[in-house]
């Protein structure tokens, strides 16, 4: 008997040289991709990954109902997929941008090769750590993508699964399959505050102990001198009331929810608005003495 046709992955890992790292090894099912580790000689890590048709529609839909519940539809925002080129090609102009991506090493159609990232996921650290060291991975998320806001860059999609954290702290992005487009005359500082808000939230959602996570987030908010310049707040504000309403309408109008999660919440619901007003305090306190300085600075004419 003929031996079979190597599959898809084989064969694109065959072409470029890498072998898989172990044979044995299950790969990893996203939701809307599928990864392969493999290896070159020299021992350098690379991750295939290689889309895949489920969920998209339901992605889709999901997220398409979020922007309108958080008011992002009215300002015309609407979501799109990026195709695997595009992504590959964000992916390098993040890199050229100075954003911590993984390195793109070939990408065809369907497929994508990148340079393997250590470290876990954020939602990941969440479930297996002890909150104090969860929190600390969740605080240097938040001021590496504030980081990437400061450069006028929206990465979208960030929800907790897309951020992989090393024990160093290093924070490195992946998965660029969603994209939100505004209008020209949204600013990017609206568009910021969208992609603050889904983060504020993903980080709450997957706490243990959201308390903990809360004060390490509005540790580095407040700690941004930048706050106002990077975002503009009123709309955060609009968009954290947005998403408050979002999971609402998702978790607690619905009768199958247990009511200790109901209840969990609940709880960050009040926690995701205390950073609201720790965000608008940061506004007021900031924006206020940076004008009287750039006044004091004019010379008299
Ligand atoms: N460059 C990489 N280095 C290490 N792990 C990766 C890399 N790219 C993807 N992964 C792993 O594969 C998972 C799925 O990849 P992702 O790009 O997020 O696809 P999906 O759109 O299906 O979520 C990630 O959550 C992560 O665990
Ligand atoms: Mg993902």
């Amino acid at each position: 008997m003929p031996a079979p046709a190597p599959s898809l992955p084989d064969q694109i890992l065959a072409r470029c040289g890498l072998k898989r790292c172990t044979p044995s090894a299950q790969p990893t099912q996203g939701f809307l991709n599928t990864v392969h580790l493999a290896e070159d000689g020299a021992g350098q890590k690379y991750v295939l990954r290689i889309g895949r048709d489920e969920n998209r529609e339901d992605i889709e839909e999901y997220v398409t109902r979020q922007i309108k519940f958080l008011g992002a539809a009215d300002l015309g925002a609407t979501l799109h997929y990026r195709s695997i080129p595009a992504q590959a090609q964000f992916m390098q102009s993040l890199t050229a941008a100075g954003v911590n991506t993984p390195h793109i090493a070939g990408y065809g159609e369907e497929w994508m090769l990148m340079h393997f990232a250590e470290g876990r996921g954020l939602s990941t650290l969440f479930a297996e750590q002890p909150p104090e060291e969860a929190a600390k991975a969740a605080a240097a998320t938040l001021g590496a993508l504030m980081d990437v806001h400061k450069k006028g860059i929206c990465l979208w999609d960030r929800w907790g699964g897309n951020e992989l954290i090393d024990n160093k702290l290093n924070v490195c992005f992946i998965d660029f399959d969603l994209r939100i487009d505004f209008p020209a005359q949204v600013s990017s500082q609206t568009q910021t505050a969208l992609d603050l808000a889904f983060m504020l939230r993903g980080c709450l959602q997957f706490s243990r102990d959201a308390d903990i996570t809360a004060a390490a987030l509005a540790g580095v908010i407040g700690a941004r001198d930048d706050f106002d310049h990077i975002y503009d707040v009123k709309s955060l504000s609009r968009f954290i009331d947005g998403q408050i309403r979002f999971y609402n309408a998702e978790y607690i109008e619905n009768a199958d929810t247990p009511k200790d999660a109901r209840e969990k919440h609940n709880h960050e619901n009040d926690l995701m608005q205390q950073l609201q007003q720790k965000a608008n305090m940061h506004m007021q306190m900031h924006a206020a003495p940076a004008r009287t300085t750039a006044r004091k600075n004019t010379p008299h004419i």
